[in-house]
């Protein structure tokens, strides 16, 4: 089976001349479809840039790193376009946006599927957000949710428009242990449905349990890819 996100010898630095920063050095990792990997690693290892390459959002120039078979090294607008349609980010501040409803929230995402009427956008949102538990809340703003209930409407909207890959930022960095779980178990089932793949960056050694595969990133190296 060919890897869904196959990068080699990945290299990024911030900055330019006497301030470069090396952040990734020579990072290689495969990840087959529908696995989920955690990744682990000291504050400021760079695992939030390399996310950001990965989705399509980050520009890299050495190395290679083909997600969904496109070459994302040197690539163009339209390729990182693609891959961004294809993937669901949950980011570590869950990001709604505070005016609108989670219903409205969850079904914005769906406007780039430009086939959808507003009908079917909202139908489809909904019934996402029933998936996480949150039928009865579809019409509540961020602030009127609980932190878990917030994350909760994150990863309805990471996953509402049947991504391929879910690129999670420290989902639960701000959830008890049980609500954490919770969120990730709804996370893990849904994405096994829809034989997504997970890459989620985490601090959290108890949600450890829910992951195929457990990679860490030291000193811009994957350790134990
Ligand atoms: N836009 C930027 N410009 C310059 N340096 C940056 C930028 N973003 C991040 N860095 C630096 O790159 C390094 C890696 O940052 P990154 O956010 O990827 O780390 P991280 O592993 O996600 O850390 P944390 O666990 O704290 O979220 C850090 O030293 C940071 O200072
Ligand atoms: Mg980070």
């Amino acid at each position: 089976m060919s890897a869904l996100i196959d990068v080699r010898n990945l290299d990024f630095s911030f900055g330019s001349g006497e301030l470069t920063q090396p952040v990734l050095k020579s990072v290689t990792i495969s990840i087959n479809k529908g696995e989920v990997v955690l990744m682990t690693g000291p504050s400021g290892s760079g695992k939030t840039t390399f996310l950001t390459i990965i989705g399509g959002l980050r520009q890299a120039s050495n190395g290679s790193v083909k997600v969904l078979d496109q070459q994302l090294i040197n690539s163009t607008e339209q390729v990182k376009v693609k891959v961004r349609q294809q993937t669901g980010y949950i980011f570590q501040q869950h990001n709604l946006l505070k005016p609108l409803t989670a219903l409205q929230n969850v079904s914005m995402t769906l406007e780039m599927h430009n086939h959808m009427t507003e009908g079917e956008r909202l139908a489809q949102a909904a019934d996402m957000l029933k998936a996480v538990g949150l039928g009865d809340r579809l019409n509540y703003k961020p602030e009127q949710l609980s932190g878990g209930q917030r994350q909760r409407v994150s990863i309805a909207r990471a996953l509402v428009g049947k991504p391929r890959i879910v690129l999670a930022d420290e989902p639960t960095a701000s959830l008890d242990k049980q609500s954490g779980q919770d969120a990730v178990g709804i996370l893990k089932q849904l994405a096994k449905e829809l034989g997504t793949t997970i890459l989620l960056v985490t601090h959290d050694y108890r949600i450890l349990d829910i992951a195929d595969r457990v990679v860490e990133l030291e000193d811009g190296k994957i350790q134990n890819a």
